[in-house]
């Protein structure tokens, strides 16, 4: 039997094959052949980057949680369409009209090597590609397709990541904000991505599942997972509002110190270091109720039981991370 690290390692294996696949998909038509080598390249620039790949990870540690290893194959494309999709989020917040950034995974940002106007477009492809293969997901039911769908899309869009960056940029350099405010701003652009992952990977649990969910219980399941997720991209969000001020560009693989120097409303700036850290912690203890709230109607399997202690263990190093 793999031990915990083995793991984790063999699930990133998965998620690095699947994103490293994406290469050959697009067309290459003769007479512009050069130019749809340099979108393919372009594409694969920031996703290949590197990256923590939390998302994905979360995704299908979710999946094999509810339907062990069938699931996790089941999972991969949602998970690929996820990492995509917080990929594109990273490339458009560093484009100059936002962050303004220039190292992103530890390499220069996507628009420093093919421009703002190029950078914008791989950003707007990556969008969509996430859909393309989300789609593709083999369904039990055409409900849980219409779900995977749904779910994305809201989590992504003006109901979730788009709308916590449109409160992060109207916030930037004001005075005065609560922490009310400042929550509302992690739990849209940073809580609803992680909600989106585990919603994912229940779905695709169900995926492989015998008996097929009524829709009372998939809503059920769905708002408790999502709202895990966000609790735990609250406490994501916190220490990557702290790792800001206390890690370096280098380990960190994007540009420390920003969020002081462009006056952005972050956490350590309206509850210092200290609280900061407190408040991070208390957020994952209320995932995990919520998380362990869902699981524990699972039928017991020594499986499925594996994947949600490695998931546990996953959301525990988040708390802890340095970089
Ligand atoms: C960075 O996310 C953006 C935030 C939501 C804080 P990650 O810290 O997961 O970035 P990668 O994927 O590892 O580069
Ligand atoms: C961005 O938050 C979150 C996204 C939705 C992309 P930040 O602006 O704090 O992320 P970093 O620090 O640049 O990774
Ligand atoms: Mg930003
Ligand atoms: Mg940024
Ligand atoms: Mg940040």
């Amino acid at each position: 039997m793999a031990n915990s690290l083995q793991h984790i390692e063999n699930i990133i294996k998965i998620i690095e094959d699947d994103i490293l696949a994406t290469n050959s998909t697009v067309v290459k038509e003769n007479i512009c052949h050069q130019e749809f080598s340099e979108i393919a390249a372009a594409i694969q620039y920031p996703l290949t980057a590197g990256g923590k790949r939390i998302r994905p990870l979360l995704t299908l540690l979710c999946a094999g949680t509810f339907g062990g290893e069938k699931a996790i194959q089941n999972a991969r494309n949602a998970a690929l369409a996820l990492e995509m999709i917080h990929t594109y989020s990273l490339v458009h917040d560093d484009l100059p009209c936002m962050d303004n950034d220039d190292l992103r995974r530890g390499k220069p940002t996507t628009h420093k090597i093919y421009g703002e106007a190029k950078g914008l477009l791989v950003g707007d492809a990556l969008l969509t590609e996430a859909f393309f293969r989300l789609a593709q997901t083999e369904c039990k039911v055409s409900e849980y397709l219409q779900s995977l769908v749904q779910e994305l899309s809201y989590c992504s869009g003006i109901q979730g990541m788009i709308a916590g960056q449109w409160l992060d940029i109207s916030f930037t350099g004001k005075q005065d904000l609560s922490w009310e405010q400042i929550e509302l701003i992690h739990k849209n652009k940073t809580g609803r991505l992680l909600g989106c992952a585990f919603v994912l990977g229940y779905i695709c649990g169900l995926n492989v599942l015998e008996k097929v969910d009524n829709q009372e219980n998939l809503k059920i399941n769905k708002d408790k997972l999502r709202q895990a997720g966000e609790f735990v991209g609250i406490a994501f969000q916190i220490i990557d509002d702290i790792l800001d001020i206390t890690a370096s560009s280098q380990s960190l693989g994007k540009t420390a110190g920003k969020d002081q120097e462009q006056c952005k409303a972050t956490s350590v700036a309206i509850l210092g270091l200290e609280k900061a850290q407190i408040l991070a912690t208390e957020f994952t203890s209320r995932a995990y109720t919520l998380l362990e709230g869902v699981f524990e109607k699972l039928p017991t399997n020594s499986e499925n039981e594996i994947y949600k202690n490695l998931l546990f263990q996953q959301l525990e190093q988040l708390l802890v991370r340095k970089y």
